[in-house]
């Protein structure tokens, strides 16, 4: 018998909320009995949870297909509640209970342009003000409301409030994008808070990414404007079925909010004192300042195409130190991203003042250094009549450790608590093994991931950067995919990838792109189109189609990867080498000269492997989309670029002119190698790292590919050596020194104890971390195959080696979950490996050309493996 245990419309799990004429729906099967299968499935969408009129029957379809079924039915309306219900017959003709569930339309807008004004505070003037605003109006409500919802969104940071509540929970709103040209807006349904009579409706508004401080060290502020503005629109339905809409406009008042200050990389500085009461307020608002009223059409505004942020956790200080001054720090013995909540007991106008850092100096002593000039400083001035409860509103910091530079009225630990935010993405995949080790080190790397997903992927959420590095985003997306559903959170920053691309074809270093904005004095380097980095345009939304099995993510892009690739074409030698323009190259390798960014391998290999392997992508993805005269085209590309590649970086004895370990790895990860050379090329990879006392020396665009490559071509041991290695530099040396993120650089703390200079060093970085695919996909052996992606077909290919007992690997896929386990006994190991219904597997035989063919549920296996 089979049971649906989860739906979802555009591979959001409903309940959700869309702004798409054209949704697919997916649902997740399970089966008490593994033999039966989706027979057929049956759709219905209706306004009414009675399902008296059908905007769409799809009828009996007979098909398995349980992922991304597109709509076909009436045309949806706007800002409308839709019931939707799924029932499937099996194999042996038994048909499922009708499951229902639902979801929201938007506003749906006409050519994305937004109905209402946007207002500002009359004295928002100051460019270098950053203090919080309230937008009020007040409303009447005569008789009793059905619904009331609210359409909102800010060019800054806002909360909304009615009648003094909070609501929603999302944090950051509307997150950032291209607020040049694309805005989110969010949506509440604020029924429960609305009263009988005055109603007091308020946007509180911040600084944010809009207008705030970006790129510390360019010292760029309001890039986007040197004013905040807030819109809202509310829907009111009253239980006479009459409608009403309100909305911003010159009628609303403004004045200060009691937030005196509040940047993203700074902090924040809160005057309790200034706080006001609703009845307040509402006496007050005919005498405070109005406010300046605009229409923003040029914006394209876009419901929230990602994920919300919000708060995940909380965690609570484990250990109380001392700094060399006596002052209180507390640890929260995990390095996050979030804020820190508090209760103080304390007098009027007395202060709480706090700072947050990763890592202590050897002192003991808070190390802010490496934050560059962000300040991460917290400070609340009491009101002072009882216990108060705060946490701050428009800021962010990255830390584990919290220095309480002052405090007022009694003190306890008891009274600190940390909240983490990250844009709310289910958790897909989890490893464990038989090494603690590498179970720390798989955790680091989630947690790295939790930092550095607030909105967009960030390269660290500390110093003041926190930007969305192409390149970081790139190196970590396979990672990213298998540990939690990001499938919505990249296709929102790709949209403004897309948006920002430049108009000869160039993708920004980071994006949303600030570098657009530095003035041409003070421009170092050009602010695109670096190779590994501007490759995300082409990489992320392949490995988004590989991992969830969406065609959108590539034709979407397609026009966007395309440009890009013709950058290249231009901008190569001969069409075929690209020798010219800035690259970070293989950035942070410890193989540079001493205390230099910039890796070994020359930038020409980097720049023309990075090439070839976009080339190919984009042959795959032509293939899939049907575009047969282009993949005709990229083929022919590719094996110009390859032979070119050869004839410039490979001796007539088969070894590559640059004797990096990064070289080798990307001639062999990108298919550079005529066949013959291969054997040579990674006993030669070998010998480098065996040179490097069996360490790796790699940086950002050589090391997501070495443990594949080694164990791609026969030498998984040296890959585990790899990864079990613990003496600098190696991803265990960092646990075994206490890290709980993943590190920029190997060396961020040297052996001796002292620190990468604070220029460049933070303690949570994800880019590292892209180890966590070789462990999911390579150790565990848990992959999807090409042909059939999004795990439609899943492909164990588990390496049991010497070094671990056992692993036990599982992953949520569109189809269910799916797991591996191997354990090793004597000369014997057990694989244990289960796929969902509505799937097929094979399992490849480690050290053999054996390969099982799989079938739905859990399917045991013991072979003798050579130890
Ligand atoms: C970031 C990186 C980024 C790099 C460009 C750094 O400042 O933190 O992660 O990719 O610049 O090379």
């Amino acid at each position: 018998m089979l049971s649906i245990t989860r739906i979802q419309c555009n591979q959001k799990t409903t309940p959700t909320m869309i702004d798409h004429q054209n949704p697919k729906f997916s649902w997740t099967v399970e089966s008490d009995d593994d033999g039966t299968k989706q027979y057929s499935y049956e759709i219905q969408i209706s306004d009414s949870p009675a399902f008296s009129k059908l905007y769409w029957d799809s009828n009996e379809v007979i098909s398995n297909q349980t992922h991304l079924i597109a709509y076909a039915g009436q045309q949806l309306q706007p800002d409308c509640t839709y019931f939707l219900r799924v029932r499937l017959t099996d194999t042996d003709k038994i048909t499922t209970h009708w499951v229902l569930t639902s979801f929201n339309t938007a506003l749906m807008l006409a050519n994305d342009r937004w109905p209402v004004p946007f207002i500002s505070p009359i004295e928002d003037t100051e460019f270098d003000v950053s203090c919080g605003w309230y937008l009020m109006h007040s409303i009447k409500i005569e008789k009793p409301v059905q619904r009331v919802v609210v359409y909102a969104s800010a060019l800054g940071m806002y909360e909304l409030y009615i009648n003094g509540k909070r609501a929603g929970k999302q944090e950051f709103s509307p997150g950032w994008t291209d607020y040049k040209r694309r805005l989110q807006y969010q949506w509440y349904d604020v029924t429960a808070l609305i009263e009988p009579g005055e109603n007091l409706l308020m946007g509180h508004l911040g600084t944010g990414w809009y207008k705030g401080d970006l790129g510390g060290w360019l010292d760029l502020r309001g890039i986007y404007g040197s004013r905040n503005w807030f819109s809202m629109l509310m829907h009111i339905e009253y239980e006479d079925a009459v409608l009403q809409t309100v909305s911003t406009d010159e009628k609303w008042k403004s004045c200060r909010s009691p937030v005196l200050y509040s940047e993203i990389y700074h902090g924040e500085v809160y005057d309790a004192q200034q706080q006001r009461t609703v009845q307040e307020i509402k006496r007050d608002l005919m005498h405070i300042s109005s406010v300046v009223c605009e229409k923003k059409d040029s914006l394209c505004m876009v419901y929230q195409e990602g994920p919300e942020v919000l708060e995940q956790e909380i965690i609570k200080p484990v250990a109380e130190l001392r700094d060399s001054k006596g002052r209180i720090i507390l640890d929260f013995g995990q390095n996050i991203t979030g804020q820190v909540r508090f209760s103080v007991t304390g007098n009027a106008g007395e202060c709480v003042r706090l700072y947050h850092g990763e890592i202590l100096d050897q002192n003991g002593d808070l190390y802010t250094e490496n934050l560059r000039t962000a300040k991460q400083k917290i400070e609340y001035l009491c009101r002072g009549d009882g216990t108060e409860i705060w946490k701050p509103h428009f800021t962010f910091q990255g830390f584990r450790y919290v220095l309480i530079d002052k405090f007022s009225g009694e003190y306890s630990a008891e009274r600190f608590e940390a909240i983490v935010y990250h844009s709310d993405m289910d958790r897909t995949g989890h490893f464990s093994c038989s090494d603690s080790r590498v179970n720390k080190l798989f955790k680091n790397i989630v947690w790295g991931m939790k930092g550095n997903f607030l909105d967009i992927p960030t390269d660290c959420p500390q110093r003041d950067e926190r930007l969305g590095w192409t390149g970081d985003a790139q190196v970590f997306i396979n990672t990213a995919c298998r540990l939690y559903d990001t499938g919505t959170f990249f296709q929102k920053w790709l949209a403004d990838m897309r948006s920002e691309q430049h108009a000869d074809g160039g993708i920004p270093h980071v994006i949303p792109d600030i570098f657009e904005s530095v003035p041409e004095e003070k421009r170092s380097i050009p602010s695109a189109s670096a190779t590994g980095w501007a490759d995300a345009a082409v990489i992320c939304p392949w490995e988004l189609y590989l991992q969830y099995g969406n065609t959108t993510y590539l034709s979407e892009n397609y026009d966007m990867m395309r440009r890009w690739v013709s950058y290249m074409e231009q901008h190569a030698t001969d069409k075929v080498i690209w020798d010219s323009g800035f690259h970070f190259g293989d950035w942070l390798a410890l193989d540079g000269e001493p205390g230099s960014y910039f890796g070994a391998t020359p930038n020409d290999l980097t720049a023309t492997a990075f090439y070839a392997n976009s080339v190919k992508i984009m042959e795959k993805i032509a293939a899939v989309l049907h575009r047969v005269e282009d993949e005709t085209y990229y083929h022919a590309l590719h094996d110009q670029i390859a032979e070119a590649f050869c004839a410039r970086f490979l001796k007539e004895d088969g070894s590559l002119t640059v004797q990096t370990q990064t070289a080798h790895v990307l001639a062999l990860h990108f298919e550079l190698i005529p066949e013959r050379f291969i054997s040579g090329i990674i006993d030669n990879l070998v010998v480098l790292i065996e040179k490097a006392g069996m360490h790796l020396n790699t940086g950002f665009l050589g090391t997501p590919y070495l443990c594949d490559v080694l164990t791609n071509h026969g030498r998984c041991d040296i890959a585990y050596q790899l990864l079990l290695q613990d003496t600098f530099p190696s991803w265990l040396y960092q646990v075994k020194h206490g890290a709980t993120t993943i590190w920029e650089h190997w060396d961020g703390i040297k052996p001796d104890g002292s620190l990468w200079s604070p220029d460049m060093n933070s303690f949570n970085h994800y880019a590292y971390g892209s180890i966590g695919a070789w462990l999911m996909g390579k150790v565990a052996g848990i992959n999807t195959s090409e042909q059939k992606c999004g795990y439609h077909q899943v492909c164990f290919t588990p390496h049991p080696m010497k070094g671990l007992e056992w692993v036990s690997a599982s992953q949520e896929t569109p189809y269910g979950k799916v797991s591996l386990q191997w354990e090793m006994k004597d000369d014997t190991c057990e694989f244990i490996v289960t796929i969902p219904i509505q799937t097929t597997g094979t399992l490849q035989i480690p050290q053999t050309e054996e390969i099982l063919d799989i079938k739905p549920g859990i399917s045991r296996f013991r072979r003798k493996i050579i130890w």
